[in-house]
């Protein structure tokens, strides 16, 4: 037994990896193991050979299993050991550089105004890009001879032959989702409704796409008063000063009476400064919504009334921020973009910042 007991626990010591170890086990101490096969010899023995035999054997097992378990251990402790030796990291070298984008300043302005009339019990709707010519047109009392519809330079959707549906254009206003919301939810109503709108135009102040919000207030006796406070309430809100506005009578065919309002602002310097100056920049149209825009709507204007207004978001960032040409806005200068860009942390809000 002492004989066993040193050619295992030598053995065990001298193995160099897990397989050699269950090998020894197996040899050892498995089913047809040479301590196992002693064991079985103690039916045969006297009585007082086995009171002898029978506690040794298995002491044996259990110093060799034991023997075993701790080999295990000190293998594994030897294999974590290497390879925390090869796997070396160096934590003072600095980390990839990662490039964090920023918000384009008219998805904040989008939200700052937003934030604004929702502050003044506005919600949002929003309406398709590509409209059908009733929506964007006939709706709003432009019949198809109308002026409005060659002055509004209009990107049409080409149409195969054949093809009956009505003709689709690339909305050229906002004004459209006045229609579709008064169809959906009827009077009484307020909304604002922001997104992208097209018209075939481009110079410094004008770009092919550019961004709209549209308001709608309806009610039993919403007049151009009410109008006029909403409005200017926006502007000190958004540019956080009072700012001085310009009504001017006008004309939309789907408002009346219309008004166009401007701000006054300096170019001087090559950048636009608000509150100061002799110039003024048109930023939004207006108007009591005509009583025919109501009823292609579904309302009764013998019942309800109430104002609308389409202001220019695009018109209203570079205002705020001081941003001289609108083309720059969309032609996506990594530049420009960090420059005007705003932090994804600066979250907009009613009191969002005064410019500059
Ligand atoms: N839709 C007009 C435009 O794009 C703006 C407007 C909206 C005017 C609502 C009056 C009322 O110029």
């Amino acid at each position: 037994m002492e004989e066993l007991r040193q050619k295992y626990i030598a053995a065990i010591a001298a193995a160099t990896d897990e397989a050699a170890l269950e090998a020894l086990r197996v040899q050892a101490v498995g089913k047809k193991g040479e301590v196992s096969l002693k064991m079985r010899e103690l039916g045969k023995m006297t009585p007082e050979e086995r009171q002898v035999a029978g506690p040794a054997l298995n002491a044996l097992k259990d110093e060799i299993n034991l023997a075993l378990t701790a080999k295990k251990v000190g293998l594994a402790d030897v294999a974590l050991d290497a390879r925390l030796r090869a796997e070396w990291l160096d934590v003072t070298l600095p980390s990839r550089p990662v490039r964090r984008g920023s918000i384009h300043p008219i998805s904040q302005v989008t939200e700052e105004v937003t934030a604004i009339f929702a502050d003044m019990g506005f919600a949002v709707a929003e309406g398709p890009q590509v409209e059908d010519d009733w929506h964007n047109f006939d709706s709003l009392n432009i019949p198809g001879h109308h002026p409005a519809r060659a002055e509004m330079d209009t990107f049409y959707m080409s149409r195969k032959e054949g093809d009956n549906r009505p003709p689709h254009v690339l909305r050229t206003h906002t004004s459209p989702v006045q229609i579709r919301s008064m169809l959906k939810q009827g009077a009484p109503i307020r909304i604002i409704c922001p997104g992208r709108v097209y018209r075939c135009d481009y110079d410094q102040t004008h770009t092919p796409m550019f961004h709209q919000v549209e308001g709608l207030a309806l009610g039993k006796d919403i007049s151009m008063a009410n109008l006029k406070w909403v409005l200017e309430e926006f502007f000190s809100a958004f540019f956080g000063t009072e700012v001085q506005t310009r009504f001017r009578a006008s004309h939309f065919p789907f408002t009346e009476p219309s008004a166009e309002v401007d701000i006054q602002c300096s170019w001087e310097g090559g950048t636009v400064k608000v509150g100061e100056g002799n110039d003024w920049l048109e930023v939004l149209g207006s108007g009591m919504v005509h009583p025919k825009v109501l009823e292609a709507g579904g309302i009764d204007p013998n019942e309800w009334q109430g104002f609308a207004f389409g202001i220019g978001i695009d018109r209203l960032a570079m205002l705020k921020y001081g941003i001289p040409d609108l083309r720059a806005f969309f032609d996506s200068d990594l530049r420009w973009l960090r420059h005007y860009g705003f932090s994804p942390l600066d979250m907009p809000s009613i009191h969002g910042g005064i410019n500059r």
